[in-house]
């Protein structure tokens, strides 16, 4: 019998396609030196090249290959975060391509936190780019069937690693700007990083979008998804489903009264597992054909934060019911 990681770490070196889990959501890689390879990965996800690339690698040591300077705070970052959920954009070398920063002079580089990436990671012995492994503009996939279902026979190997543990997507830290700007929240938080590297660092996003993550619509389910209060939801599902929409629901607690055609998606509990079960939630509300999510978010405590935001973009993005 094959060893998936072997197939995996073949089918990279032959510039094919490898979705893979990491602790975050699943990532469809390729070789992030070959350029017909990283090409694939936009056809399959049917994403805008000019939108760019996580580079993924098995080590620290790895890193000064991709980027201009190690930094004294990627150092630190590096040492106090991974393998984990915290990606570094830091000034390119000259070795990454175009075709992965979409053109940029900065390249995002992490180590992801799950022993099957990491496997494959050294099995293939150089940086593969990996976006999420769902299509552009959908919730990333959390379990290997879904990416099975989003990308199938574009994807050469998909190895299963169970689900996701995080659920959602890593915490982009732009390390060029001054302070250093989280570009998108993720596993690892702003107070975080600024004890490790003892300086401030930024919170939200300014300016015009940088990257896919940045765009308000992404991680959009089928269903349109109205960000709610706990209180307000009984209200607004009755109202909904009174009027013939059929509702899911997803909230941090159980909620009542709830008419009786709402598909209750959880309680999903505290935000770590809010986290972990949201995408597979969103996934679930369209295979029964919902038309609408009421989803009451997570406190913006540790992952909440990412929570949060994910739902709010969802909510901006998805198309009327
Ligand atoms: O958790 C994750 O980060 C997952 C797993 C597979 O590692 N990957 C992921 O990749 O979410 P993707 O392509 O769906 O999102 C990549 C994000 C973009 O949204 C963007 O914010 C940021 O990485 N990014 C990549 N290169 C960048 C650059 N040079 N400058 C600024 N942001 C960049
Ligand atoms: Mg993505």
């Amino acid at each position: 019998m094959t060893d998936p990681v072997a197939a995996g770490a073949q089918a990279l070196a032959a510039g094919g396609l490898v979705a893979f889990p990491t602790e975050t959501v699943y990532g469809l890689g390729g070789d992030a030196l070959n350029v017909s390879a990283v090409g694939r990965i936009f056809a399959a996800k049917g994403r805008p090249t000019d939108h760019p690339l996580i580079c993924h690698i098995a080590s620290v040591d790895d890193l000064a290959a991709l980027v201009a300077e190690v930094t004294p705070a990627a150092r630190a970052l590096a040492d106090a975060f991974w393998p984990g959920p915290l990606t570094l954009v830091m000034t390119r070398s000259a070795a990454v391509p175009d075709a992965v920063t979409g053109g940029l002079d900065t390249v995002a580089v992490r180590i992801p936190d799950h022993p099957l990436a990491l496997q494959l990671l050294q099995a293939f012995g150089g940086p593969v780019a990996a976006p999420s492994a769902n299509r552009f503009g959908r919730p990333s996939p959390t379990r290997a069937d879904d990416v099975r279902h989003e990308l199938g026979d574009a994807v050469d190997v998909i190895l299963d690693g169970g689900p996701c543990a995080i659920g959602v997507e890593s915490t982009v830290l732009d390390l060029v700007s001054d302070p250093p700007q989280v570009l998108r929240p993720g596993g690892i938080s702003a107070a975080e990083i600024a004890r490790v590297i003892g300086s401030p660092v930024s919170a939200t996003a300014s300016g015009p979008a940088r990257a896919p993550g940045m765009l308000e619509a992404h991680y959009a389910p089928g269903a349109r998804v109205e960000v709610i209060t706990a209180d307000g939801a009984p209200t607004r599902a009755a109202e909904l489903t009174g009027g013939g929409a059929s509702v899911a629901l997803l909230a941090p607690h159980a909620i009542s009264p709830l008419p009786d055609a709402v598909l209750v998606l959880g309680p999903a509990g505290a935000p770590d597992a809010y986290a972990s079960a949201l995408y597979a939630a969103f996934r679930r509300a369209d295979a029964n054909g919902c038309q609408v999510i009421l989803a009451v978010p997570p406190p913006p405590e540790g992952i909440g934060v990412a929570v949060r935001d994910r739902l709010t973009r969802a909510a901006a993005g998805s198309s009327p019911a």
